[in-house]
This record gives structure tokens, C-alpha cells and sequence, in this order.
């Protein structure tokens, strides 16, 4: 496949640089040596397909995602594939994000993940250490050069809120949440919230960890269009503005599948059917966890 025509759109963060609308996600994925040579195999196979965005967090398989993706990556990298042509992303425990803590968690991904900066660092979820802490070890960073833009992942608005009042917390530059057919909740206020800011939400299990795959209304329309489950699923997440979905597969056709998925267009009908299947929110609800 020629990866270069088949680049997804790409979203703008608050800071101008960009960020492609796809990714792919790495959670149990570089748990356990059984696995460990499928799953490079599949990461090595996604970069000949074109991806080039990757999710990953210091807390998948222990840092075992990270170092799995480094092992993928590095070759690329020492061949033909320029570093600015990727876009890693990995996040900071809770309890690591402290001032201090959060610079030592990020030395030890890059470490991992064979790299000299990230392009995204998220705080994974809200936890104990104060706000104001955590974005002064993330501007740390930047200053280091280690990270290139910080954000945050399970943030509801109003976290975000208290968020962008701590000294320099607006310049966080995405937030990543579970959106989903079926988990539309955030388009109540947060989704909209993130727009005005031009902040990108960044949709994590956006097939329901495979659990969406089975449900009827999706399967009948993708049957009808000749695509897969999968394939509309993430399609309908990409026609929604500012919002970049982050599948994860370590199976080589579902690599294919899932990529082919932002070429897909909906027309006006099928995005309405897709409305009246999963219908969006018309209340505030809690934001769904994974
Ligand atoms: N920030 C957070 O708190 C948070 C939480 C959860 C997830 N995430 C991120 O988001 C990524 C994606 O979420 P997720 O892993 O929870 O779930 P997901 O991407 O919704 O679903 C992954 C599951 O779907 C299967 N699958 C993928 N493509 C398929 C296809 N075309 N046909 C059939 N099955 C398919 C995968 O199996 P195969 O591997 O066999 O294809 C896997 O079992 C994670 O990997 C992680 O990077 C972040």
C-alpha cells in the first residue's frame, strides 16, 4: 500500500503544530514474551501500512508497551522514516506526576521507547498530586526539549476547568477520553467545551474493545456499505470534528482494515441512521472510564 496517499486528515492543536486524526493504541499489548514477536511483527507491518501516530503509557504491561514500540520504531527510524514523520504519545502515572516525578517517569519512557522527545505527554488520570505540580514538571520538560506538547487523558470539563486556572495549565493541548458509538456522553459539554479551545479529543476503546463489533445496527450498515463493523465505527468517530481515534490491533488485517477507515466517507443518511441507532446525549452524564 502506498502510505503516503493514504494519510488521515489531520487535527490542529491550541499551538498551531498538527496531529493526525488516527492513531493506534498499545494497551496489553508488550505484557508477555509469548506474544512479544506477533506484536512487533504487527507494529512493524501498521509502519509499512502508513501509521504513524502511537498511543502508549508508562502503565501498559509496565512499560512494556513502551519498549515494545521503541523495538518497532528504532529500525524505521535508523532506515528511511524521519523522526518528524512520527507522532508518539505516551502518559505519566497519576502518582508519578509530581514536579520532579513527572520528569523522571518521561526520561524513563523515552528510554524505553528509544526516542529523545515525545510529541505528546499526557497525565493518564486525575489523582492526588496537585495540578499546578504536574504542569510545572511538564513545562520542565518542554523547556528540556523532551516532550514537545503535554495534555491530559480521563478529564471531564470540569476538571478541565480547574485545570486551565493553575498557572500555565491553558496550554494543555489535548485531553484523551472514551468516546465511542455507544459512549457518546462526551458530546453533552465536553466534546464542545474542547472545540473552543481548538483542544482535540483524542478518543480512546472506540470500538468498545471489540465489544461494539457484535452490535446489531452497526453490523446491518456496514453489511449494506460492504465495509466492516469496525471500519464505520471508526469512520463515524473521523467525521466528527476535532476528534482523532486510537484503535488498537496487533492482528495484521484489522491493521488494514482500521486504516482503511479514514478514507471512508458517510453521507448525510448514514450519519443520521448511525444518530438514530446510537442515539447522542441529551443530558449531562458521567464520563465512562476504562
Ligand atoms: N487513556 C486511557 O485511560 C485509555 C484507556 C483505554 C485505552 N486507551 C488507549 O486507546 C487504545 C484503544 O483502546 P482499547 O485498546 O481499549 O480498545 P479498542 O481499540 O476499542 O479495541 C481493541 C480490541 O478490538 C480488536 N480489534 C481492533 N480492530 C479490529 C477490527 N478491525 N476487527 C475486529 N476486532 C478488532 C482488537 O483485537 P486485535 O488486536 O486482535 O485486532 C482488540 O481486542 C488503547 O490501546 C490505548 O492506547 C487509553
Amino acid at each position: 500500500m502506498d502510505a503516503e496517499a493514504h494519510h488521515p486528515a489531520l487535527l490542529t492543536l491550541p499551538s498551531g503544530h498538527e496531529l493526525p486524526a488516527l492513531g493506534l493504541g498499545t494497551w496489553r499489548m508488550g505484557e508477555s514474551r509469548a506474544s512479544h514477536a506477533a506484536e512487533l511483527e504487527a507494529l512493524r507491518l501498521a509502519l509499512d501500512i502508513g501509521w504513524r501516530a502511537f498511543d502508549t503509557a508508562e502503565m501498559y504491561g509496565d512499560g512494556g508497551a513502551e519498549s515494545l514500540l521503541g523495538e518497532a520504531l528504532a529500525p524505521a527510524l535508523r532506515a528511511a522514516l524521519p523522526r518528524e514523520a512520527l507522532y508518539v504519545v505516551s502518559k505519566v502515572y497519576p502518582h508519578n506526576a509530581t514536579r520532579e516525578g513527572v520528569v523522571r517517569a518521561c526520561e524513563r519512557s523515552l528510554r524505553r521507547l528509544r526516542l529523545d522527545h515525545l510529541d505528546l505527554y499526557l497525565l493518564h488520570w486525575r489523582g492526588n498530586v496537585p495540578l499546578h505540580e504536574t504542569v510545572a514538571g511538564f513545562e520542565r520538560l518542554q523547556q528540556r526539549g523532551l516532550i514537545r506538547h503535554w495534555g491530559v487523558s480521563n478529564f471531564d470539563r470540569e476538571h478541565l476547568l480547574d485545570l486551565v486556572d493553575v498557572p500555565g495549565g491553558a496550554a494543555c493541548s489535548a485531553n484523551q477520553v472514551w468516546y465511542s458509538l455507544s459512549r457518546r456522553g462526551v458530546e453533552f459539554d465536553l466534546l464542545p467545551w474542547q472545540r473552543s479551545r481548538q483542544m482535540p479529543l483524542m478518543a480512546y476503546s472506540p470500538i468498545d474493545q471489540g465489544a461494539l463489533l457484535t452490535a446489531a445496527p452497526l453490523r446491518e450498515m456496514a453489511q449494506r456499505r460492504g465495509v466492516t463493523p469496525a471500519q464505520l465505527a471508526l469512520a463515524w468517530l473521523l467525521h466528527q470534528p476535532g476528534v482523532m481515534a486510537l484503535p488498537k490491533s496487533s492482528h495484521g488485517l484489522h491493521l488494514q482494515q482500521n486504516w482503511g477507515a479514514a478514507q471512508l466517507k458517510l453521507d448525510a443518511g448514514e450519519l443520521a441512521r448511525l444518530d438514530q441507532a446510537f442515539p447522542p446525549p441529551t443530558t449531562k452524564q458521567p464520563l465512562a472510564v476504562g
